[in-house]
């Protein structure tokens, strides 16, 4: 399989038509969108494949297939979309199958999203949101460094849902203090490349 961003334990690689089995068991399994505007049908769950598919074709970005390393095994989607593309503010999304849970690799998929993002697309910022009672995000974004903003109305659910950012040179300043204190390093790897990125960065002429 082929790769574009793997991590300790992850592979990424863009959908393809013929994924559809992949998206069906991902986002038709009651538990992974119960907090995302579930149960999807399957035709939801094919529009969704074909709309990520075109995003790629579009943009260079999908919430992309995210497998194990190991064996090859599809854990769900991780990735970026456009959310305010004049201000270079990117959305950044884990969809993971219930097996995947609770294992971090929600953390370590994202640590990945965000170098990528502020390497390789030149995010200003990234911006996340989720379900009032989604525990899990809460978490996450809260351990990336992510500011909250404000609570938005997100229509899916129809609830307001609590949104954040992680500005890039908050990720910048975040990175070199982990890296200062790399004992207490909660996520290993990404954000070192982060600053790695931004160094040579300041480097050209
Ligand atoms: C939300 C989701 C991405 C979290 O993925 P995950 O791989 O379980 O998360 P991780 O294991 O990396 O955990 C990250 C942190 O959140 C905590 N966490 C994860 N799930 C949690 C839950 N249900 N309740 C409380 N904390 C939780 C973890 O304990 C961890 O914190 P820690 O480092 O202090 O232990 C996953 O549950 C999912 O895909 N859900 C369905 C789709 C969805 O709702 N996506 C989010 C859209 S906004």
């Amino acid at each position: 399989m082929l790769y574009f961003l793997t991590t300790e334990r992850l592979g990424f690689r863009c959908w393809t038509a013929e994924d559809e089995p992949l998206a069906i068991g991902l986002w038709c399994d009651p538990q992974v969108t119960a907090l995302i505007g579930g149960p999807w049908s399957v035709d939801a769950a094919r529009a969704r494949l074909a709309e990520e598919i075109d995003q790629q074709a579009k943009q260079g970005l999908q919430y992309w297939a995210v497998f194990l390393l190991a064996n090859g095994e599809h854990a769900g989607c991780a990735g970026l979309r456009v959310y305010q593309a004049n201000e270079k503010i990117y959305e950044m999304g884990i969809h993971l199958r219930p097996a995947f849970w609770s294992r971090g690799f929600a953390a370590e998929a994202a640590c990945a999203l965000i170098d990528y993002g502020f390497g390789r697309v030149g995010a200003e910022a990234l911006f996340a949101g989720h379900h009032p009672r989604n525990e899990g995000s809460r978490q996450l974004v809260g351990k990336l460094g992510f500011s909250y903003q404000r609570d938005q109305l997100y229509l899916p659910t129809g609830l307001m849902h609590p949104t954040y950012l992680l500005k890039r040179t908050d990720a910048l300043a975040g990175a070199r203090e982990t890296d200062a204190k790399s004992p207490g390093r909660e996520f290993s790897g990404p954000t070192q490349t982060v600053t790695l990125w931004y160094e040579q960065e300041k480097l050209k002429p």
